[in-house]
């Protein structure tokens, strides 16, 4: 069991990271967090907004790897734990442009590695994902020992991180644990990943863009059980071990798009199959029962809920979707506080 009180968060502006800070902030009332983040495009205050001011959370502005900043953060901070979300984390994007997916990805988490070594930070979680396994035919599910195969730029530079993580293990015997979570849903995801895509052109009545025929497989979970098996193997994870958690919500494509539609009221007609992904991998399904047996944890949100709640959410956040989606609070941020952020 890992005690670690003072952890940073990095990528803490993100999808998950937001919804990671703030279960953190209100179910593990001794624990403090230092949230670096570099806002990109995907990352923003406007998600953490009811958390700036929170007496256990400190914002700060800067790039996983600028390595006098990290090591200046973890030493200030007397961190004792570090969780690495940061990351560039959208396919399409690393096929148009995959060197920044190797810069922040394997660059800025090896700069991590190096300064937690450095600092003798008591533990590291990787946060990985399912897609550093490749692709599924229509049978089987990736397990921990699936071989790392993976496809897109984004997958590779997200396997040679954890390859780093796991040499940092074995070479210089650090205290790390990889999580690899399937396809994520739910509040302040950033409207390019199909879920809230999908909502917010559905909303505006405009086409939805199926790649292909719409029948590749994604396993999806909702953030907050991905959120509950980080925690759990942060506190409970063995030294370098890798741990498997997926939602057991196998879904194609199209058939999450068509609910989506339903549930939104809106015509199937809007649905329009568009030029395929190139490398689109066909299915990820996770075998989670690493999880279960030796952590206890279970997902808890069955998918039909899940995406009822979100989109309620994304319906009554509106603003925050325009926001986020127009790069305006990107603008106001900096004309706040400058480039160097609203902590530091
Ligand atoms: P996201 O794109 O929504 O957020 C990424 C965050 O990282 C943003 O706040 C961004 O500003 C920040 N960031 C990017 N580059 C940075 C840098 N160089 N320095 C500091 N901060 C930087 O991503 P997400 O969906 O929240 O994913 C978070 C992590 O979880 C990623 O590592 C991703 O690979 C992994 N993951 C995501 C999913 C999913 O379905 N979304 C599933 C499994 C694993
Ligand atoms: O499996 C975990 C991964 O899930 C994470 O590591 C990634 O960070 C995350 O982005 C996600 O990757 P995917 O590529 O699976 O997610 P995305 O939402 O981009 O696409 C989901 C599926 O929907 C995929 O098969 C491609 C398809 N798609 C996507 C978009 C954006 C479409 O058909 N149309 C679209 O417009």
């Amino acid at each position: 069991m890992q005690d670690c009180r003072r952890i940073l968060i990095t990528g803490g502006a993100g999808f998950i990271g937001v919804n990671f800070v703030r279960q953190l902030l209100a179910d593990e009332p001794d624990v403090t967090v230092v949230n670096l983040d570099a806002l990109t495009y995907a990352g923003n205050l406007a998600s953490l907004a009811d958390c700036l001011q929170h007496p256990r959370h400190r914002f700060v502005r800067g790039n996983i790897g600028n390595s006098e900043l990290v090591r200046h953060v973890i030493r200030e901070h007397k961190i004792d734990g570090i969780i690495n979300f940061a990351a560039e984390s959208h396919v399409d994007r690393s096929i148009a442009a995959p060197g920044v997916f190797v810069d922040t990805n394997v660059g800025g988490t090896l700069n991590l590695l190096a300064a937690a070594r450095e600092a003798g930070v008591r533990r590291f979680l990787q946060v990985s994902t399912d897609e550093v396994y490749g692709s599924l035919g229509a049978e089987g599910f990736f397990t921990e020992t699936t071989p790392l195969s993976p496809n897109s730029p984004y997958s590779a530079s997200k396997a040679g991180a954890d390859h780093l993580v796991h040499a940092f293990h074995h070479t210089f015997g650090m205290d790390t644990v990889i999580t690899r979570c399937s396809n994520n849903y739910g509040a302040y995801q950033f409207p390019e990943k199909l879920i809230p895509l999908m909502i917010k052109r559905a909303l505006a009545d405009e086409p939805l863009p199926v790649y292909g025929d719409g029948s590749n497989v994604r396993d999806w979970i909702h953030v907050s059980d991905h959120c509950r098996a980080i925690w759990a193997v942060f506190a409970k994870g063995a030294p370098g071990e890798v741990y498997n958690v997926g939602g057991n919500s196998e879904r194609t494509n199209l058939q999450v798009v068509k609910t989506i539609l339903a549930l939104l009221d809106k015509p199937e007609s809007l649905i329009s199959f568009v030029k395929d992904r190139l490398g689109h991998d066909l299915r990820y399904a996770i075998d989670a029962s690493k999880m279960k047996e030796e952590l206890g944890w279970t997902p808890q949100v069955p998918f039909d809920e899940g995406i009822r709640r979100t989109i309620d959410w994304y319906l009554a956040n509106g603003d925050w979707v325009a926001q986020v989606a127009s790069g305006e609070y990107q603008k106001y941020f900096e004309e706040m506080y400058g480039t160097r952020g609203a902590a530091e």
